[in-house]
């Protein structure tokens, strides 16, 4: 019986590290990546693959797709292809500069690494707008039921759909919201982090209260904030069983539904959006079996 990648339903680190790699031109990643197997454990490094890595393999995953640039709604979010997606996980930032060197140089045959994010655990598992975030994760087996693949087949079962964006906050915008004004736009209170029952319908948890969605839309949130010299925000990470829910919930927050916008969008937004079918793991090694490998 295959497994998750544990990294994906252990709490999040006190370090995070995001490599995205694209294929190289031409590139034939049939030899490359069976080598990421000693090297990424799916634990202190979580592997997902795009759909541009898993075509160039003559295969597919169902389900795995591009990141949609429209939910409906008036907005339009931008959708980054990506090949290969590995979220380092650690607590000391020089292993994952040596853990990041390990895994480039891996794969260096078929993939470029285009992009770093360094990211982190803010105070007590707090977005950097202080608010407390992950609250309403689902917890133990309901986590592993609204993340994981089950009853699609040994190669499949074990494997996740991991939605990631890079949210970019505006922090002038921000501080200049009174603090009641921004709690309506989380709904909840960033003091005592207490859900505010009377938030308005643009507040963020009110769009995207999983258990309000017919079906119910759980996701498993493992987003963590990141910094980059003055700039910094959310790297949004969002695992389930498939896209479903969480294109349920960025359908509301973009204001297809009722025409209101999460309050979120007043200062922050996402400059990437991708998808990655994260594979199972057999005998505690990355199972590829599902992609011909
Ligand atoms: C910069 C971007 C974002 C920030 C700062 C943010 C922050 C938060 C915070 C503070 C909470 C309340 C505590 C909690 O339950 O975790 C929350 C809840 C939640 N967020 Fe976000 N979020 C962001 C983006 C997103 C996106 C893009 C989605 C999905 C499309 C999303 C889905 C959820 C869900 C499902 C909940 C729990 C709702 C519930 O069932 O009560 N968030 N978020």
């Amino acid at each position: 019986m295959a497994d998750a990648q544990p990294g994906i339903l252990a709490p999040v680190p006190r370090l995070g590290r995001y490599l995205n790699f694209s294929l190289k031109a031409g590139a034939e990643p049939r030899q490359t990546l069976p080598k990421l197997i000693d090297v990424a454990d799916g634990n202190q490094t979580v592997v997902g693959l795009g759909q541009p890595a898993v075509l160039a393999l003559g295969k597919t995953i169902r389900g795995l797709k591009p990141f949609p640039t429209h939910f409906g709604g008036g907005l339009v979010l931008p959708s980054t292809s990506s090949a290969l997606w590995c979220w380092l996980r650690g607590q000391d930032r020089g292993d994952l500069l040596h853990q990041s060197k390990k895994i480039a140089d891996t794969v260096a045959a078929a993939f470029n690494l285009d992009g770093v994010i360094d990211a982190f655990s803010y105070s007590t598992g707090r977005d950097l707008t202080g608010y407390e975030d992950g609250t309403e994760n689902p917890q133990g087996d309901k986590a592993v039921d609204a993340a994981i693949v089950a009853g699609q087949g040994a190669a499949l079962d074990g494997s996740s759909f991991v939605a990631v964006q890079l949210w970019v906050h505006d922090f002038k915008a921000f501080d200049a919201m009174s603090s009641a004004d921004q709690d309506n736009a989380i709904g909840r209170r960033k003091s005592d982090n207490k859900e505010l029952v009377d938030a308005p319908a643009s507040s963020h948890v009110k769009r995207t209260a999983q258990e309000s969605f017919a079906p119910e839309a759980f996701v498993l949130r493992r987003s963590m904030p990141w910094a980059e010299g003055m700039r910094g925000g959310l790297n949004f990470v969002a695992f389930g069983k498939s896209f479903d829910a969480f294109e349920a919930q960025l359908k509301r927050m973009v204001g297809a539904e009722d025409g209101i916008t999460d309050a979120l969008f007043k200062f922050t937004q996402p400059v990437s959006g991708s998808y990655f079918w994260c594979p199972p793991m057999t005998r505690a090694k990355l199972d590829l079996s599902a992609i011909g490998l």
